[in-house]
């Protein structure tokens, strides 16, 4: 039996064992996806572990995925350029890290929503790490603009000065701005990077654009993924957009890991259905 597993500090409700599992018994591979909580002083140990024959390899999440980054031996362009994995693969004691939150993102925006960056105006909201991983996935799309909209507007350009590349298809402005509707109006996509709208925060009945703020063609991606449709998908809806559930960020940067540890095809709608329903019954 092979091993792998997920690497994070609080992992109770981690649906990724749930859906791995699936696409593992599904392609009829030998291997069990555990959970490995741990605390910052026990994960270089535990990385090393992963060097074992009968080892995958790991998903690392929130804090470690930086700090793991550190204790792989070789890096993939991604994850060397964004300083973060969240995916660590064995090949035979040689330990490799990988991004998939960012591949996974891209490759959700074009399997499930058929859509093609290419050319297109992407607003963002928000500027913190989910902001960051989404901008850096559509940097290497040929995206014609970016706007990124932020509470704290200097957090944006911060953020954007660290990318430091292709300055002049970024725009960054406050969310408060009274632009910000002209500016959703004329986007290709909308992707919600803040934590607004999530179930049991103080925000989880609001949403920055309101239905008549979103253009009838165009894709609103909500990185949220509790409650499965935000109060933002529920505006997208009513204006007739087409909607991206967050959730599919999650099942696609699993379908990515899953296709780098086993070499095979992730059985993407049998991980999704079975994250869905894990999901309904914890809620
Ligand atoms: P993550 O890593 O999940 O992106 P984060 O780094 O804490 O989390 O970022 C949260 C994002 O949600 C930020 O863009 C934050 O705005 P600020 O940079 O101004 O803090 C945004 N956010 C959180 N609460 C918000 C609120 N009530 N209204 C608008 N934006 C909010």
């Amino acid at each position: 039996m092979y091993q792998v597993g997920i690497f994070g500090e609080k992992l109770s409700h981690s649906l990724s064992p749930v859906f791995q599992n699936v696409a593992f018994e599904y392609c009829e591979i030998q291997a069990l996806y555990e959970i490995w909580e741990l605390s910052p002083d026990q994960l270089l140990e535990r990385v090393n572990l992963l060097r074992q024959s009968n080892t995958l390899g790991a998903n690392v999440t929130i804090p470690y995925k930086e700090l793991a980054y550190n204790m792989v031996d070789e890096l993939d362009e991604t994850a060397l350029q964004i300083g973060a994995i969240n995916t660590i693969v064995n090949n035979s004691g040689v330990l490799k890290g990988y991004n998939t939150d960012i591949t996974g993102f891209i490759r959700s925006l074009k399997e499930v929503a058929s859509f093609l960056p290419s050319g297109k105006n992407v607003l963002i909201l928000g500027a913190g790490g989910a902001a960051r991983a989404a901008i850096f996935g559509l940097l290497n799309e040929n995206v014609n603009s970016i706007t990124v909209a932020n509470r704290t507007e200097g957090r944006a350009v911060k953020m954007l000065d660290d990318f430091g590349v292709n300055k002049e298809i970024f725009k960054t402005m406050s969310i408060y701005d009274k632009n910000l509707t002209q500016v959703s109006l004329n986007s290709d996509l909308i992707i919600n990077a803040t934590s607004v709208g999530m179930q049991h925060s103080e925000m989880e009945d609001e949403t920055l654009l309101s239905a008549h703020q979103i253009p009838r063609n165009c894709v609103v991606y909500d990185i949220v993924y509790n409650p499965l449709l935000t109060p933002l998908l529920k505006n997208a809806q009513i204006a007739g957009a087409e909607i991206m559930q967050g959730l599919w960020m999650l099942i696609f940067q699993g379908v990515d890991s899953f296709e780098l540890w086993t070499g095979k095809s992730a059985p993407v709608q049998k991980m999704y259905k079975k994250a869905m329903e894990t999901f309904d019954s914890q809620h």
